[in-house]
């Protein structure tokens, strides 16, 4: 199914309480939303600075595989892109086409998994994929061959990956440490939900093995995981400060052992 989104102005607001509980309970509502943004852009800020800095001047051809509701897609529509969205939940293709009307962007949403990517989005077709927080639930040699088949000659894809060395050490802290275990040679799933974690090397291993050349290597979420999210909502200058610290050590290599994801830029 392809769905085509285009963006109109955001509906009303629905009707709510009367009176001023119905103040107080949007007050808290908008600071709810304000501090799960602001958690979210600490999350991102370091993979937006190396996608940016990687696209900036050019207006590209661009495919989300595993977009889900748009959280990079909508973002890259605004500074011009063309972007299709291709993921198997109808759910967050739904979500993904609100986000795009509210913010008067085009996105395109495509049903489709790892598995028929070509076949939804046609061969040779973008100038770069976004592959983010989807390796970990397929099979990721397949992934990486038929995302190689979408991109152009000298096509860019940008992989997020979940990081294995934090994942068992944060099992370890909240104290499951048979989970720990056997999440530390990355032959079992964390669970079925959240799938397998890699290391860096491994990723760089199935990208070259998959024909690709990684340019870039990036510790994503070092600190933000640890951090207790009160602190980061309530202290201010906290957000802005613990993203210097983030990309202050993104680009050395000895933190990302610690790096709840990694990011990896890699050319066709
Ligand atoms: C953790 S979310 C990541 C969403 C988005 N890429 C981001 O970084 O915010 C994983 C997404 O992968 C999608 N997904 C699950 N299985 C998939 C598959 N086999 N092929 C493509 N996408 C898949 C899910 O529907 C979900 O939207």
């Amino acid at each position: 199914m392809r769905r085509s989104v285009s963006g109109s102005p955001a509906a009303p607001q629905g009707e709510g309480h009367a009176g001023p509980l119905r103040g107080v309970a949007s007050t808290r509502v908008a600071a709810m939303a304000t501090s799960r943004e602001q958690r979210g852009s600490v999350r991102t800020a370091v993979v937006w600075d190396a996608l940016e800095a990687a696209l900036e001047g050019r207006t590209l051809d661009v495919v989300d595989i595993g977009g889900g509701t748009g959280g990079f897609a909508v973002r890259l529509a605004e500074s011009g892109h063309r972007v299709r969205v291709v993921d198997p939940s109808p759910d967050a293709l739904a979500s993904l086409s609100r986000r795009a009307r509210e913010a008067d962007l085009e996105v395109v949403g495509l049903q489709g998994d790892v598995t028929d990517l070509v076949e939804v989005v046609g061969a040779g077709s973008a100038d770069v994929v976004l592959c983010h927080g989807v390796l970990e639930v397929v099979d990721p040699v397949l992934a990486l061959v038929n995302i190689r088949q979408v991109l152009r000659p000298d096509g860019l894809l940008s992989l997020v990956v979940g990081q294995r060395h934090a994942a068992v050490l944060a099992r370890a802290m909240a104290g499951h440490f048979q989970q720990a275990r056997n999440l530390l040679d990355g032959r079992q799933p964390v669970d079925a939900r959240t799938g397998r974690r890699f290391t860096a090397a491994e990723l760089e291993a199935l990208l070259a093995a998959a024909g690709f050349t990684t340019s870039a290597v990036h510790a994503v979420r070092v600190f933000t995981d640890l951090v207790p999210s009160a602190l980061v909502d309530l202290e201010p200058g906290a957000a802005a400060a613990l993203v210097e610290l983030e990309r202050a050590v993104a680009d050395r290599p000895e933190y990302l052992p610690l790096a709840t994801q990694v990011h990896l830029l890699a050319s066709r």
